[in-house]
């Protein structure tokens, strides 16, 4: 009820990653992605699809000991399966997520190791040929303020443009922890200098980590609210800057638990209460 009464969209955190739909090279599973659209349908939230190429959260069958030409038919199979599944339903994909190392460079991948660099333009083209409706994106963390890796983004977009290949937009993870991260200033020069090039940005999968900090659990939620705050205001300065999404929305569920420790880096807290960082958003809003 809270998901449907305060946000207009969704992205499936793992449901219609390529792992999840196709654990088998025979075996098609929608039903987790499924019943999300559901739920989008019955509550008219729009729903982003997340993420067709992306070196983690494979299935165990693609592997390194696959030829480039066995790599790229499962590629263009899993497109043609997936796009078409979800039609015009979901009209908003991540393409490609986290081509890039910190420093600029291309991840070392299996698409890294079988094709080169020109795999990220290859998936677009793919894309747009299995979802001509489809608003293609590019998704990524630690480009959301102007640096190395947000500096080679824009100029990977800008060769795909280039090319006469369609790429319509790029997300900005925010994965933020309080007091590391980039500035309103930054973040809102960012997102201008790809406003510039004719791109629409998301800010994709945002939460602010905060079991860092010292004190009473009032003054910890009144410090990461600030952080909202500046990311939203900076979304909301840019008319580039189109969709704020958040990786979860109570800190009963997060990623973040599991893989960092223990933390409260969402708008509600474990008993699906508005924290200070949710009246923060909506202030800036
Ligand atoms: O589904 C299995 C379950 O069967 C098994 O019992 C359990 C035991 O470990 O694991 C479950 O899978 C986990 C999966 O989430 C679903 O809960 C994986 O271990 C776990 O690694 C996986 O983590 C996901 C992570 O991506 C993988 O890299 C997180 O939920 C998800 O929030 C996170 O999302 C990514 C975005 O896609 C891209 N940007 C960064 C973001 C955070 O890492």
């Amino acid at each position: 009820a809270l998901l449907v009464e305060q946000f207009g969209g969704e992205t499936p955190e793992n449901a219609t990653k390529w792992g999840s739909v196709q654990p088998d090279p025979e075996t098609w599973d929608f039903s987790a992605a499924d019943s999300m659209l559901e739920l989008a349908q019955e509550y008219d939230l729009r729903m982003k699809g997340h993420t067709l190429v992306w070196h983690s959260q494979l299935p165990s069958w693609v592997s390194e000991s696959m030829s480039a030409e066995e790599l790229s038919l499962a590629m263009e199979t899993h497109f043609a399966e997936i796009l078409p599944h979800f039609g015009s339903s979901v009209e908003d994909w991540d393409v490609v997520n986290e081509a890039l190392e910190w420093n600029g460079a291309m991840r070392e991948s299996i698409f890294y190791s079988k094709f080169g660099s020109a795999y990220v333009q290859d998936a677009f083209a793919l894309a747009a040929k299995y979802a001509p409706h489809a608003r293609l994106f590019y998704n990524d963390y630690s480009i959301e303020g102007i640096n190395s890796k947000s500096d080679a983004t824009a100029k990977l977009l800008e060769e795909i443009q280039k090319a006469g290949v369609p790429v319509h937009g790029v997300g900005l993870q925010m994965h933020l922890t309080h007091g590391n991260a980039p500035s309103r200033e930054d973040i809102s020069a960012n997102i201008q200098r790809f406003g510039d090039l004719g791109l629409l940005v998301h800010i994709s999968e945002m939460d602010v980590q905060i079991r860092h900090l010292q004190g009473p659990e009032t003054d910890r939620f009144l410090a990461q609210a600030m952080t909202y705050y500046d990311v939203t205001a900076a979304c909301v300065e840019n008319s580039a800057c189109e969709q704020l999404t958040f990786w979860g929305y109570t800190d009963r569920y997060s990623w973040i638990d599991s893989w960092f420790g223990e933390d409260d880096p969402l708008l509600y807290d474990e008993d699906l209460l508005p924290k200070a960082a949710r009246d923060a958003v909506h202030q800036a809003l």
